[in-house]
């Protein structure tokens, strides 16, 4: 969380650190700062609580000059979101933006306090100003002062760094969490991914784990985590990466849906050939023919589809597959049989949590697969095979696209973990892999749906709880349905497994608590309608998403049926994803919340 930017420039920077920063608001949106080096010798700052909008006017009544600068876009940890708390952190001698968390900031914090460093702020960030201002008082350069007081952190941290009177210097730092560096026709900078820097530069150096970076005007001097001064390779990143915007769209979750069909076809494109009717996986590292044991691990709305993926592999795969939120993984000293497949999905790919548990599940001997959205990431560089999906840059911060891409990828891992155990033949990878080329036409028929799905938002958006059942493959798209609605419509909501109900949340049934029942025709179409009927009978108000067989044999009974196109079973969770997230949407729209930078939420969640 929070996002970082630095530029040692030769014009002023104020209103491109701004740039920077807006397209790194998704990693949090409580504050935004910029200090610069005014007159290339005093720094100063600009700071304002809430999104950036409210940094921009008071750039406008208070301009901050400056041909070197940082800039920072939060999600609080510690301390408010107020002024006070909001970065760039500043002494008279240094300034300091910050992602991740200071682990040792209380002790640092004594240490300090009692040598007569005032704090002013509730952050675990201020210490490391005043860390670096003790050893520039003990004499150190600022070079030597950064070095030294970034040996003393522990915890995560991205940071840039200038020092009063040293205009062209900026100092970064990264470990735990990510930083780029950007080089410049005689400008250099510093970003926490490459989409920060995508107006500036295309020509990109990713900093590895526990990197510091020395930056002039037209020098970069990278050390490691020994302090061996080394060379990182740049990458040359597209241009196209940067380009950003909502097209014709409100919002950028609803040009995020409405990507779908485009992106899951790309995606399934670069796994099927529709013409032979089978997969292919890039080479892999291990012979999933040997693999006997799968594990997912996930957060959020990744966690989701890793338990659709569950009931593929296990029915068609016939594997043991064991999926878990990365947050508990991590801790629970998971037994791992040596050369079992460990599987993590993430957007970002730089969920704290979920390369955590990569790093375990790496010193335990397992295969690291992961499927992943932004490219070099952090796990990228940590596993041995990344399967992408190519929904490109996603910018709500609800996953909609990437969760149909992550769905349409492990469709193809299970398929091919199927076929290479001999458990499906050719004929049936082809039936399978048709039924995946259908889905993004299918998709777009779904999409036709928007109007009449927009007509019941404005009941659901009245509601206090809402409930989302379903059996099977579309268990998980209940759970997530229910977390799209919680996290930008702010109702309270439940994805339960239909067959559960009975067992304690029936309870909740009363005649003014919607119940999404998502039910397509299949092997367990009737058992969930059978539990539909159970909560009509208490007087449930439900919205049944079926297909049009399932409409038209018990459509009667809901208050509203959402009739889908007919298709093979197996994909129905990537077309069923979208009507959930469409009600999602109307219903925040309805209620007027923030739907792309909800409350409390941040787009990359680097910590833990
Ligand atoms: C919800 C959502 C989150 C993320 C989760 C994991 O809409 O987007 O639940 O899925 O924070 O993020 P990644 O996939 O980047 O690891």
């Amino acid at each position: 969380m929070c996002g970082i930017i630095g530029i040692v420039g030769k014009e002023d920077v104020t209103h491109r650190i701004l740039d920077g920063l807006r397209r790194l608001e998704y990693r949090g949106y409580d504050s935004a700062g910029i200090a610069t080096l005014v007159d290339g010798k005093t720094l100063d700052r600009r700071r304002a609580e809430g999104k950036l909008i409210n940094l921009e006017n008071v750039l406008r009544e208070n301009a901050l000059p400056g041909k070197t600068g940082i800039g920072h876009t939060r999600w609080a940890t510690h301390g408010a979101p107020t002024v006070g708390n909001a970065h760039p952190h500043t002494t008279e001698k240094v300034a300091v933006v910050h992602n991740g968390i200071i682990e040792n900031f209380r002790d640092l914090r004594q240490e300090l306090t009692a040598k007569g460093h005032v704090m002013e702020t509730e952050t675990d960030t201020e210490v490391i100003v005043h860390l670096i201002t003790d050893f520039i008082g003990e004499g150190l350069d600022a070079r030597g002062a950064a070095a030294a007081a970034i040996k003393r952190l522990r915890g995560a941290f991205s940071l840039a760094i200038i020092f009063e009177g040293d205009n062209g210097l900026m100092i970064g730092a990264r470990k735990g969490t990510p930083l780029v560096m950007g080089h410049g026709d005689g400008e250099m900078y510093l970003g926490s991914d490459a989409i920060a820097l995508a107006q500036l530069t295309t020509k990109i150096t990713y900093l590895d784990e526990g990197d510091r970076v020395e930056l002039t005007h037209d020098t970069a001097r990278i050390f490691d985590v020994d302090d061996r001064e080394i060379i990182r390779p740049m990458n040359i990143v597209s241009a196209a990466s940067g380009m950003i915007d909502k097209g014709n769209h409100r919002h950028f979750m609803m040009k995020e849906i409405h990507e779908q069909p485009a992106v899951v076809g790309q995606t399934l494109g670069t796994m099927i050939d529709p013409i032979q009717g089978h997969v292919t996986l890039p080479d892999m590292p291990f012979d999933l023919a040997k693999v006997d044991r799968v594990t997912i691990i996930a957060c959020g709305t990744s966690y989701y589809a890793g338990q659709v993926a569950k009931y593929w592999l296990e029915q068609m795969a016939r594997i043991n597959v064991e999926v878990d939120v990365a947050s508990e993984f991590r801790y629970r000293e998971a037994v791992m049989p040596e050369g079992g497949l460990a599987v993590f999905i993430s957007q970002s790919g730089e969920t704290a949590d979920t390369l955590a548990a990569l790093r375990y599940a790496k010193s335990q001997g397992q295969h690291i697969l992961s499927i992943l959205n932004v490219p070099q990431s952090s796990m990228e560089r940590e596993s041995d095979v990344v399967l992408h999906t190519h929904a490109g840059p996603e910018v709500g911060v609800a996953s909609t696209k990437a969760f149909t891409c992550q769905l349409s990828v492990l469709a193809c891992l299970s398929i091919a973990i199927a076929k290479a155990r001999g458990k499906i033949d050719d004929k049936e990878e082809a039936r399978l892999c048709i039924a995946l080329t259908e889905a993004p036409a299918r998709m777009a028929d779904v999409l036709n749906h928007e109007e009449a799905i927009k007509t019941l938002a404005d009941d659901v958006a009245k509601a206090r709880d809402v409930i989302y059942l379903a059996r099977g493959l579309e268990y998980p798209i209940a759970m997530e349905g229910a977390l799209k609605l919680k996290e930008i419509s702010y109702i309270h909501a439940e994805g339960y497994a239909a067959g559960e109900m009975k067992h304690g949340p029936i309870a909740l049934i009363d005649e003014d608590v919607p119940i999404i029942v998502i039910a397509p025709s299949g092997r367990l179409y009737e058992k969930t309608v059978s539990n539909m009927q159970e909560v009509i009978a208490r007087k449930g108000q439900v919205i049944f998403i079926t297909d049009e067989k399932g409409a038209a044999s018990d459509g009667q009974d809901a208050v509203a049926t959402i009739a889908l196109p007919m298709l093979d079973e197996f994909v129905t969770p990537i077309l069923y994803s979208i009507p959930v997230q469409l009600l999602a949407y109307y219903v925040a729209v309805a209620k007027g919340t923030d739907v792309d930078q909800p409350r409390n939420l941040a787009k990359s969640v680097t910590v833990e």
